[in-house]
C-alpha cells in the first residue's frame, strides 16, 4: 500500500515501541517521516531500520513535551520535507504505583507534562500549520487505561482520560479547516514501556496467562498499533475526526470475566 506518499510525518517517541513500529509502517506506505525521540541512539536506530528498508527518515533527539521544543520539531520536518501533514503525538511516562495517599504534586505534574502537555502542543504547533495550509492529521497515543481504572498508574489513566477530551475538543476547535483529531487507545502492548509487566509474569511462570481477560486471549504487538496510526493518517480516514479507536484486543467491551470452557 502506498497510502502515505507525499505525506510529510512527525513521530515522537519513536525510539522504540509503537512509535517506532510506526515510522516503519509510515515509510512502508511511502511517508517521509522524522523520527522525534529522547535518545539518540534510539532515535537513530529506528531511522537506520526504515532507511534500510528503503524508507525515508531523519532523526531529531529533544524532549518532546517542551512547548519550544514542539515548536522547533514542526519548523524542522516543514524546512526538512517541505511541509507537515501528520503529527504522531505518541510519548508518554506511565507514573509510578505509589499509592493515591502518598503521591506528590510533583508527580502528578510531571505526568501531566509528558502525557498531557506533549498533546496540547502538538495540536497547537501542527494546528497552527495545518489551519494556514488548510488540511493534516493529528493523532494523539491515549491507552485503554482511559477508560476504567486498574489498567495503569492513577496519573497515568487520569492523564490519558484528559487526552481524549482534548482530541474531541480540538477536532471541534478546528471545525471547518481540514485538520481532523483522532487518538488510539491501545491495550496491552509489548514495548519498552511494559517489559516489567512481561518479566514479573516470566518470573512466576504466568507468562501465557496474559491478556487472558481480553477476548483476543493475548497482549498486542506494536506493529498493530502502527496499523491503525497509518489509517489515520492517510486519506482512508479523510471524515475521521474526533475519534476515540480502541486497539485492544476487546478488552474495553468487556467487563472482568472468568470464561467457562466452552
Ligand atoms: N505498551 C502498552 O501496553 C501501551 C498501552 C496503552 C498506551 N500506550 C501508549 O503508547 C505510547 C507509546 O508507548 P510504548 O508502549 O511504545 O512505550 P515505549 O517506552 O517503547 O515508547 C515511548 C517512547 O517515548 C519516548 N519518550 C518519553 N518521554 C519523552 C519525551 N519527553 N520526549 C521525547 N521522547 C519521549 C521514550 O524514550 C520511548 O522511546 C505511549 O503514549 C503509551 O502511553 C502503550
Amino acid at each position: 500500500m502506498n497510502r502515505l506518499t507525499g505525506k510529510r510525518t512527525v513521530i515522537t517517541g519513536a525510539g522504540s515501541g509503537i512509535g517506532r513500529a510506526s515510522a516503519q509502517r509510515f515509510a512502508q506506505e511511502g511517508a517521509s517521516v522524522l523520527v522525534v525521540g529522547r535518545r539518540a541512539a534510539n532515535t537513530e536506530e529506528t531511522v537506520e531500520l526504515v532507511r534500510a528498508e528503503g524508507g525515508v527518515a531523519s532523526a531529531m533527539v529533544t524532549d518532546a513535551s517542551v512547548e519550544a521544543n514542539v515548536e522547533a520539531i514542526v519548523a524542522r520536518c516543514i524546512a526538512e520535507f517541505g511541509g507537515l501533514d501528520v503529527f504522531f503525538a505518541n510519548i508518554a511516562t506511565p507514573g509510578t504505583n505509589t499509592p493515591l495517599l502518598e503521591q506528590t504534586v510533583d508527580e502528578w505534574n510531571d505526568v501531566w507534562q509528558t502525557n498531557v502537555i506533549s498533546c496540547f502542543l502538538a495540536a497547537k504547533y501542527a494546528g497552527r500549520h495545518m489551519t494556514a495550509q488548510g488540511g493534516g492529521s493529528i493523532i494523539l497515543t491515549s491507552s485503554a487505561a482511559s477508560l476504567r481504572a486498574n489498567a495503569g498508574a492513577i496519573s497515568y489513566s487520569a492523564s490519558k482520560a484528559a487526552v481524549n477530551s482534548l482530541t474531541q475538543c480540538a477536532a471541534n476547535a478546528f471545525a471547518g479547516t481540514g485538520v481532523r483529531v483522532n487518538a488510539i487507545l491501545p491495550g496491552l502492548v509489548k514495548t519498552q514501556m511494559t517489559e516489567t509487566v512481561f518479566e514479573y509474569a516470566r518470573q512466576r511462570g504466568s507468562e501465557n496467562r496474559i491478556g487472558h481477560m481480553t477476548p483476543m486471549k493475548r497482549a498486542g504487538q506494536p506493529h498493530e498499533i502502527a496499523a491503525m496510526a497509518a489509517f489515520l493518517a492517510s486519506e482512508d480516514s479523510s471524515f475521521v475526526d474526533g475519534q476515540l479507536f480502541s486497539v485492544d484486543g476487546g478488552v474495553s467491551s468487556t467487563h472482568p470475566f472468568g470464561r467457562i470452557a466452552l
